[in-house]
């Protein structure tokens, strides 16, 4: 699910004795995360042209999912305030390629996804459609999987995908996510109100994943 305005500032006064619930990545001096292909990078305001470019174009963004146009400014804005909002559905992290001098090929995210529950939820696109199918999906979503299981105390980490959508959500169970549920007719988009799958992949799992797919293919960790 992508989105790129924000929704209302950060939740306060919740659950005061745990760690953080924003963590937002800069104050931990994350800029960038590297995977054997592909590496997730906090955006530059120098990227913000691209962006734009790219969440305005509904072949980009948003071929399973309802397409919103921002204005220029509220992306900027939206892309400068997203680390201290913990329910922002802004860019968190350009996805480049590893090699070619750091091309970027799309955007992720992540953003608290209910208000009553401690749970996130990612979401993921590759923006140029020659670079889907390659497996950068994936690598990029469990970089970022780690990074937000090793930055927010939830025991949970969530996404949605359309169940028409068979590259998100076979890249979600790849990944280990289990599929949870389906929300009949959630969200429209294409002129049609559509199911959506609900995935969750525990903090437990991610743990018993560790000695897997990313450890084995050598992926830094988040810092
Ligand atoms: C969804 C998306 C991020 C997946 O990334 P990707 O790099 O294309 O996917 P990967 O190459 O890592 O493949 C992930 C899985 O999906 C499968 N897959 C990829 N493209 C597919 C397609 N067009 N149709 C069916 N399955 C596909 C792969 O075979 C793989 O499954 P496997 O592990 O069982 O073999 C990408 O396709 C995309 O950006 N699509 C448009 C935007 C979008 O749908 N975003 C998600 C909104 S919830």
């Amino acid at each position: 699910m992508t989105r790129t305005v924000d929704r209302p500032g950060p939740r306060t006064g919740r659950n005061p004795s745990r760690p953080s619930a924003q963590a937002p990545y800069a104050r931990h001096g994350v800029g960038h995360l590297k995977g054997p292909r592909v590496a997730l990078r906090v955006p530059a305001p120098e990227d913000v042209p691209l962006l734009f470019r790219w969440l305005n174009d509904p072949d980009a963004i948003a071929p399973w999912d309802r397409f919103e146009v921002d204005s220029f400014d509220a992306l900027r804005d939206a892309i400068r305030d997203a680390p201290q909002d913990p329910r922002s559905l802004a860019p968190r992290f350009l996805l480049t390629l590893a090699g070619e001098g750091g091309r970027p090929i799309g955007v992720v995210g992540y953003f608290d996804s209910y208000t009553a529950l401690e749970t996130v939820d990612v979401w993921y696109a590759i923006c140029l459609a020659e670079e889907r199918g390659k497996g950068y999906g994936s690598e990029a979503v469990e970089l970022l999987v780690d990074y937000v299981f090793s930055h927010r105390p939830v025991e949970r980490v969530g996404a949605t995908s359309d169940v028409e959508n068979p590259a998100s959500w076979k890249l979600l169970e790849r990944l280990g996510f289990t599929r949870e549920g389906t929300l009949r007719r959630a969200l429209f988009h294409h002129g049609l109100w559509h199911d959506v799958a609900i995935y969750g992949l525990t903090r437990a799992e991610w743990k018993g994943s560790r000695s897997g797919p990313s450890a084995r293919r050598g992926a830094s960790p988040p810092a």
